[in-house]
């Protein structure tokens, strides 16, 4: 075997506001089957990541929960350590972008970077929410494109006619934060200068550090011309305060790789490694991140770069991998098909998915598609059917026999060719083509079971004076066996365990040079179970029920204060409102689109759970209560502007509606 490498792994850090969905694990079972590859090989490995805990939408979603951000991210990382460990990602260490290691680090970059002049601070204009009072960046804007009048755009981009324009231009900007008007506001801002980096990053992307179609993609980026990044943004924003700078603080996406170190750094403190030994300029450990084709330039450029600037040292490889989709779409809240990690662990095993993950993985940026019937039946066929059955079918044998295997192997030549794939395999694997790699191990697990099926060991049984002959047989299948859970071992570490366990022997990647001869096993366990169909109509119903959409369910889940203020509820909003006219909405089995008169002749489209109780029909012209002033909100099927106030849930759903005699406009307290 070659030396012996040092390698730091990483993962994309996940933002500290969601659940982790099946895409979050798609990533992670592809570092996670590298790095315990790597360590089966013998290297050093140090596998790190972290929550990404920073940003207004972090802040936001805190606020919305009325608990401090601090809190929130710690509940959010907790939940995300329980997810990645119960799907068998063995990092070694999980830290949070907001810490103390992080924050020492962004800021010794960020002064080295101002210390060689690559920082500049110049004011730029920005749409702040007076009510709010903050900035707002694209996402928090909607309104009314003015190329076309479609309404509800958010942003800079239309989806209807894919004009692009500046989020101020939008006819009737709103804040979806509060629903004001934004206003352009001049800031002082503060800039890394990529340009600086241009010569140096047009090397780097070249010399084999990014996939070969990611350094064309990014040869595409040097011709356009780089341009400073704006690394800055203003209080109020949950973050590390940029040093010499009060009210500005660092943007999350210029914290969020360094978390990267932050991570390995508090590790070292617990471990006792050399932290420069990974990181100093002169390093000769490889860094290796993985992560997914959206976030390519933060790491392809402006990380690269401000490593550079800095004076550490740059990343050997990043790795990219495609988006998931499920049944060959996007992942869908309606279709049930946005699955999040938990609802998954709640109905299956996690590592059928892993080796279903594995069996699709290549090295390229392609996206991988979960076929759920492909799914269920290439796990059963494969793993129960081929590589289990193996075992179960031998091991009953050599027990008879008294659990002892045979001293010799009852045909070299096969043992032989299942070791001599080993280096393929392993090869296969360094590079990442995991589906090449699974496909080898499924060729030789069919080879076993021909051969057992040739020698028919439960036939031999039977004739007297061939008890040895039997037993070497199955011995020989206990051996092919072992080979091919030692090249799975990256992909399945629990079926490996329980497998080691029954051999009584501990698998590296060299044990499958070695054969087991005149071995004791010990007392075969079922090792995998079939999965069930029914179980994958299970989690498709359980995922559409987390993600419906239904306006009266709590947003965020979080605890109502006991008593509110007369100013804060006076800062509702509500409105009698007439219903001109109500439809279903297709694809959403509990939204009805209603358009509302709210008086002054003012009009509302907005989306309400009310499909269950009532038919559309019957709503036109009726009178009902609307929180007037409640951000509009982005679903699938377009803006929602105000909510319509109900008692209940589901059928047993009723309308809040004054008496006759109300008229649309009526304040309501
Ligand atoms: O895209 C994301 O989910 C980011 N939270 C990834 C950050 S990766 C690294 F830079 F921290
Ligand atoms: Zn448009």
């Amino acid at each position: 075997m070659a030396d012996k490498r040092r390698i730091l792994i990483t993962n994309a850090l996940p933002y500290a506001n969601a659940a982790l969905h099946l895409g979050h694990i798609l990533e992670y079972t592809q570092t996670d089957i590298w790095a315990r590859f790597q360590r089966l090989r013998g290297h050093e490995v140090h596998y790190m990541s972290a929550d990404d805990a920073h940003g207004t939408a972090i802040m936001l979603k805190a606020e919305e929960r009325g608990i401090s951000p601090e809190a929130h991210i710690a509940e959010m990382k907790a939940i995300h350590e329980a997810d990645f460990r119960d799907f068998l990602i063995s990092v070694d260490h999980y830290h949070s972008t907001h810490s103390e290691e992080n924050r020492q680090l962004c800021e010794l970059i960020y002064q080295r970077l101002v210390a060689a002049g690559h920082i500049e601070q110049r004011e730029i204009v920005q749409p702040y929410d007076p009510v709010r009072g903050l900035f707002l960046a694209d996402r928090y804007i909607v309104g009314t494109c003015p190329r076309c009048n479609a309404p509800g755009q958010y942003g800079d981009n239309c989806e209807a006619c894919g004009a692009t324009y500046s989020p101020m231009e939008l006819i009737e900007p709103r804040s979806v934060l509060s629903g004001a008007r934004p206003e352009p506001r001049r800031s002082l801002h503060y800039f890394f200068r990529l340009p600086d980096f241009a010569d140096f990053l047009k090397g780097w992307v070249r010399a084999g550090h990014v996939p070969e179609e990611i350094a064309n993609k990014l040869e595409e980026w040097f011709a356009a011309g780089l341009e400073s990044w704006d690394i800055s943004r203003d209080a109020p924003y949950f973050g590390f305060e940029i040093p010499g700078a009060p009210g500005k603080y660092f943007y999350v996406w210029l914290d969020a790789p360094i978390g990267y170190m932050a991570a390995f750094q508090a590790y070292c403190e617990r471990t006792g490694l050399s932290f420069d030994d990974f990181w100093g300029r002169d390093s000769t450990a490889e860094v290796h991140h993985f992560i997914g084709k959206d976030i390519v330039n933060f790491h392809a450029l402006f990380w690269p770069a401000m490593l550079e600037g800095a004076g550490f040292r740059t990343p050997t490889a990043i790795h990219v991998h495609g988006f998931l989709t499920v049944d060959g779409k996007k992942m869908s809240k309606s279709r049930g098909t946005f699955i999040n990690a938990r609802t998954w662990l709640e109905h299956l095993d996690p590592e059928p998915l892993r080796y279903y993950f594995a069996s699709k993985l290549g090295p390229g940026i392609e996206d991988i598609d979960l076929n759920l019937e492909d799914f269920v039946q290439k796990v059963n066929s494969d793993l129960v059917g081929k590589v289990v059955n193996i075992a179960s079918r031998c091991a009953r044998f050599v027990e008879r026999a008294g659990g002892v295997m045979a001293e010799r192997l009852a045909e070299p030549a096969l043992w032989e060719r299942f070791a001599a794939a080993g280096e393929a395999i392993a090869e296969h694997y360094e590079q990442l083509r995991y589906q090449r790699a699974i496909r080898e191990i499924m060729a030789l697990a069919d080879a076993a079971n021909e051969y057992i099926a040739a020698r028919a060991p439960w036939q031999l049984a039977k004739e007297p004076g061939r008890e040895r002959e039997v037993v070497e047989i199955c011995s020989l299948g206990l051996n092919l066996f072992r080979t091919l859970m030692v090249y799975l071992k990256p992909v399945l570490p629990a079926t490996a365990a329980r497998a080691e366990a029954f051999l009584a022997d501990t698998l590296t990647w060299e044990s499958a040079q070695r054969p087991l001869l005149g071995h004791r096993i010990r007392k075969f366990e079922p090792l995998l179970s079939r999965v069930d169909r029914k179980q994958v109509e299970k989690l498709l119903e359980a995922s559409r029920e987390a993600a419906q959409p239904a306006p009266e369910r709590r947003q965020g889940g979080g605890e109502r204060p006991a008593t509110v203020t007369l100013e804060t509820f006076a800062q509702l909003d509500l409105r009698v409102a007439r219903v001109l006219a109500a439809r279903a909405v297709e694809g959403a089995d509990r939204l009805l689109e209603l358009e509302l008169e709210l008086g002054g002749g003012e009009r509302r489209r907005v989306f309400a759970g009310l499909r269950p109780a009532y038919q559309p029909e019957a709503l036109v012209g009726r009178l009902v209560v609307v929180v007037a002033n409640l951000a509009p909100r982005k679903m699938r099927f377009g803006v929602s502007e105000g909510m319509v106030l109900a008692a209940g849930e589901g059928a047993q759903l009723f309308l809040v509606s004054p008496d006759p005699g109300a008229e649309p406009g009526m304040p309501v307290r």
